[in-house]
Order: C-alpha cells, then sequence, then structure tokens
C-alpha cells in the first residue's frame, strides 16, 4: 500500500506532543512491514535541517490561496528512514521560532498546506492509496479533495483521518474557508437538516475537524475508551454518532526503536528488562544534575533507594490537570519524595503560575520544575524515575505513561481515555494478571493522593513487589508491533483495489 500522511507535527524534526511521535512511529512501521510511505509537513522555518538527510529541493509550483496563486517549494528529505516532502511557500506563513504560535494565521496556514499538497499530488501525478490526514489542521484535505480533485486527476486515493485530540476542532468562517478555493456552502448544506451546531448553519463557525470526519472515508481515534466517550459528550458527538459505522478507535503504540533503554544515545547508562540496575545509574546522575538529594548508588543492591522519584512531562494545558500537578508538587514534598516537572506552558498566566512555584521550591532538595522543552532532558527523566504521573483530566490516548512503562517508570494516572486503556491498578483484585500501575478516579487532590501514597507504601514498604511492577512494566509490549496492523487492516478495508 501507498500511504501518505498529511500533518502539521512530525518526530523529532517538528513534534510539540504525541501527534509527532505518531506520525512518525506508525510510518516507520507500515515502512517496516513493506509498505511505501511519505510523509508532508509544512517546511517550519524552526525546523533543524541537520535532522534531515539527503535534503533536496525537487520541484517549484504554484498552490492556490485567496485569490491568487503562490509560489511553493517542494523539498524531499528523509527523518528517521521516512521519505518526508516538505512544503514551503513563498509567502510568510510557517516562519517563526516554534511549530505553532508564529505571526501569520494558523488556520489560513494550514488550509493553504492542505491545498498544497494535493496540488502537489496532482502536479507530479503522484496517486497514493491512502492519504492519511491528522487532526484539524489537514481536515480541510477531504473536503478539498472530494470537491476539486477527485474530479480532475487523482481518483485513486482515499482517505483516513486520525483524531487525536477532539478538544481542538478548527473553526473557521466561511470566508476563511473560501481562502483555500471551498466554497462554504459546501459545508453548510452537508447536513444541514439534522446538525446546526457547527458547519451546519453559522457560517462563522464551520469546523474543519468535523469536515474530515463527514468527508474522510474512515475516522480513527486514539484509544477504545476515548472514542466511547466522544460518542457520549462533546460538540461533535452526534457527527460521530451519524458516522458512527466509519469510526473506529486504534490505541497508539510507541515507537520502541527511538524510545529504547537499552540503546537511548541521551542515557549516561543502558539498560533493560533484564539488567535493571543501571536505571539506578540514571537516577543518580539526574539526581547529581539536577541538585536534588542523591542516596548514593550502591552496587550490586537490587533494593530501591528511599526516595522515590516521581516525573511529569508534559504541556501545561488544562487538559493535563494543572490543578494536580501542582498541588503533587507540594504533595511529593509532603510525602518525602522527589519530583521533577518537564513541561512547557503556551499560555502566559500558567507559565507565570509555574515559575513562582518554580522559585519557591527550585533551591530545595526535592523538587525541580523544569519549564521547557527538551527532548534530551526527556529521555534522561523517563530513564531516572521510580514513577511517572499523568493526572489528565481527559487524555484521548497519552504516551508519556507508555513510554514511562518502557523505561521501568511506574504509572501514577488519572483513569480517563487511554490512560484508562493501558494502566490497571495494582490493587484491583479483578485483574491482577493485569495490574501494572495506580490508578485513581476523581479529579480532586484527595484521590491523587491516594494513588501517590499507595504508590509509596509498595515503592518503600515492599521492595520486592516494587521490583517486580518495574520488571512487569518493562515487558509490556507497546510497540506499533502491536498495532500498526490495525491500520493496515482499516487501510485495505477502504482503498481502491485493481
Ligand atoms: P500530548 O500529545 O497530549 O501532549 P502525549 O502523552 O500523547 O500527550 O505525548 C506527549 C509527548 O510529548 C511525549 O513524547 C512526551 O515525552 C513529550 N513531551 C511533552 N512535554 C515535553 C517537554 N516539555 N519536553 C520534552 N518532551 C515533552
Ligand atoms: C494528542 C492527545 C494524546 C495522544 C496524542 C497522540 O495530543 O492529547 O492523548 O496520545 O495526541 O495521539
Amino acid at each position: 500500500i501507498h500511504i501518505v500522511h498529511v500533518t502539521a507535527e512530525m518526530a523529532p524534526i517538528a513534534k510539540v506532543g504525541g501527534l509527532g511521535d505518531v506520525v512518525t512511529g506508525l510510518a516507520r512501521a507500515c515502512l517496516s512491514r513493506g509498505h511505501k510511505v511519505n510523509v508532508f509537513l509544512p517546511f517550519y522555518e524552526c525546523i533543524n535541517k541537520q535532522q534531515i538527510k539527503n535534503l533536496e529541493l525537487v520541484n517549484t509550483y504554484d498552490s492556490y490561496y485567496d485569490g491568487s496563486w503562490v509560489s511553493t517549494n517542494a523539498y524531499q528529505g528523509v527523518v528517521s528512514g521516512i521519505p518526508v516532502i516538505f512544503v514551503e511557500p513563498s509567502n510568510h506563513f510557517f516562519k517563526g521560532q516554534c511549530v505553532y504560535g508564529g505571526s501569520y494565521n494558523e488556520l489560513e496556514a494550514y488550509l493553504f498546506f492542505s491545498r498544497a499538497c494535493l496540488e502537489w499530488m496532482q502536479v507530479t501525478g503522484t496517486q497514493p492509496d491512502i492519504i492519511h490526514v491528522h487532526e484539524w489542521q489537514t481536515g480541510a484535505l477531504p473536503l478539498l479533495y472530494w470537491d476539486m480533485y477527485h474530479h480532475l486527476s487523482l481518483r485513486i486515493p482515499k482517505i483516513a483521518l486520525t483524531i487525536h485530540n477532539m478538544e481542538h476542532y478548527g473553526e473557521c468562517s466561511k470566508e476563511q474557508l473560501s481562502k483555500c478555493g471551498l466554497d462554504g456552502s459546501i459545508y453548510a448544506t452537508e447536513e444541514k437538516a439534522v446538525d446546526d451546531r457547527t458547519i451546519g448553519h453559522n457560517p462563522e463557525r464551520i469546523s474543519l475537524l468535523k469536515g474530515g470526519i463527514v468527508y474522510s472515508n474512515a475516522v480513527v481515534t486514539v484509544s477504545p475508551t476515548y472514542l466511547k466517550e466522544t460518542l457520549c459528550s462533546g460538540w461533535l458527538a452526534g457527527t460521530l454518532i451519524r458516522h458512527r459505522e466509519k469510526y473506529r478507535g486504534i490505541l497508539n503504540g510507541i515507537d520502541t526503536g527511538m524510545w529504547n533503554p537499552a540503546t537511548d544515545i541521551f542515557l549516561p547508562a543502558k539498560f533493560d528488562a533484564l539488567n535493571i540496575e543501571e536505571k539506578k545509574t540514571c537516577k543518580h546522575f539526574v539526581q547529581r544534575g539536577l541538585g536534588l538529594a542523591s542516596g548514593g548508588h550502591q552496587m550490586g543492591s537490587h533494593a530501591p533507594d528511599k526516595v522515590p522519584l516521581v516525573v511529569c512531562i508534559t504541556r501545561l494545558v488544562p487538559q493535563k490537570g494543572l490543578h494536580l500537578i501542582t498541588h503533587a508538587i507540594k504533595y511529593v514534598k509532603e510525602i518525602s519524595g522527589q519530583m521533577v516537572v518537564l513541561g512547557r506552558a503556551s499560555d502566559s498566566r500558567v507559565e507565570r503560575e509555574f515559575k513562582d512555584l518554580a522559585d519557591l521550591h527550585n533551591n530545595g532538595s526535592s523538587i525541580r520544575i523544569l519549564l521547557t522543552y527538551s527532548e534530551e532532558l526527556s529521555h534522561m527523566l523517563y530513564a531516572a524515575a521510580d514513577m511517572v504521573l499523568v493526572p489528565s483530566i481527559y487524555e484521548p490516548c497519552g504516551l508519556a505513561q507508555l513510554i514511562g512503562m518502557r523505561y521501568g517508570a511506574v504509572p501514577v494516572v488519572r483513569k480517563t481515555g487511554g490512560l484508562a486503556d493501558t494502566v490497571f491498578d495494582m490493587d484491583d483484585q479483578s485483574q491482577p494478571e493485569m495490574a501494572n500501575g495506580f490508578v485513581f478516579e476523581g479529579i480532586d487532590e484527595a484521590s491523587l493522593n491516594w494513588a501517590l501514597d499507595r504508590a509509596f507504601r509498595y515503592y518503600c514498604g515492599k521492595p520486592n513487589e516494587w521490583s517486580a511492577i518495574v520488571q512487569k512494566v518493562m515487558h509490556i509490549d507497546s510497540s506499533w508491533n502491536n498495532t500498526a496492523g490495525k491500520y493496515i487492516d482499516l487501510y485495505n478495508s477502504i482503498r481502491v483495489r485493481e
């Protein structure tokens, strides 16, 4: 099968969160199974070109935007073994220091990008079997395809959409939509009779994600529990129910080549499930590096040190349970643990709040709050951690708990979305064979305390059981081997067969 991903993120060159990881991991898994895969990515100015192999300009073509044609460069290069087409318009789109938040209109830039990718396929006569789009950013592509390109020469591709997060639905006006050449009335009439809340009656509030759902051949979200949650509540529940037959939940995997404590180039010492001793070296390295109290490294000792280290690696946004993260910082200190938060905020108020907390705690010996994005630090922290905290209010899938487990960090999570599908409580007697972490349900602080207390009790009071949990979580296979096959079945179910 020839699969083309059209995406706003790709790890490691343009990653903000899990979307980037998923695109790269799924693409690599499909490539290794013998399929042909390309990724289309905006050529963000912030991309470090050193990370791209064999970068070359392949052609310059015109793509439509707002009444005129914009000269656009298409570069080709290889990232993590995946052939990528970088789309670079000659206007101001995608310029700036970050993937998101540049000083251009993001919505219009992604509308442009969606069309520019189709235009490139048409100009070059590229006819993949599947165009796989992700999130609202490329949600207009299915509509553009069926409205304009399918009638011209692109007849083979079928479209799959993966929704990674339903919170962002790409709201735009009919006028904005028309800038990529779409007549907003197509949206306005589609489903008008049945649903007037989004793309129905209100030309000011068209949803690109809804357009993607309606016009894609298959729609996926990233865990079975999140699928159920999205069918029960939220703005697009009605649309998803009406398209239920083509909507499914496929749990994300992690790229176990990229996330492998036995080979990870960022770690001061490598380890795996059979040789966990060196995990302590990583812990002490991080403790020393950050100036946290360190128990010292006792060679040959299998007992955990006395002080558990909790890490939380996350975008600092409300979805992630900000009040629970700030509470955990205080509480972990109170119960004599250590905690490191590695997070980046996009909102200045949240940034301020965490800066204040950092000022308060960062001089002590037990808490570090690092307000930055660092791939390297994230690898070291997962390796150093005894526990990885994911207290999300909602979580479509969540990769932090999966990565954490691979690095021997036991997850402490709130029971929601993909967290509920991947972490099972140690004290739940109904399915002891699944138990691999500590789970709480409430969004209140006491619920979190209860889970942390239990995790600490195991860690400090039952060292043998703790070592067994660490072994167990490291053996769990969260690789794409487990789930890429589900995507391939899906591609096969919709593609045109000769
Ligand atoms: P989301 O996609 O909602 O952000 P996920 O758990 O699916 O959540 O994926 C988050 C990914 O981003 C993980 O790979 C995590 O390690 C990484 N990440 C999040 N924040 C940071 C940060 N500040 N520095 C480095 N990596 C981060
Ligand atoms: C989103 C979700 C996260 C998911 C990731 C990758 O950002 O918030 O739960 O793991 O996408 O699908």
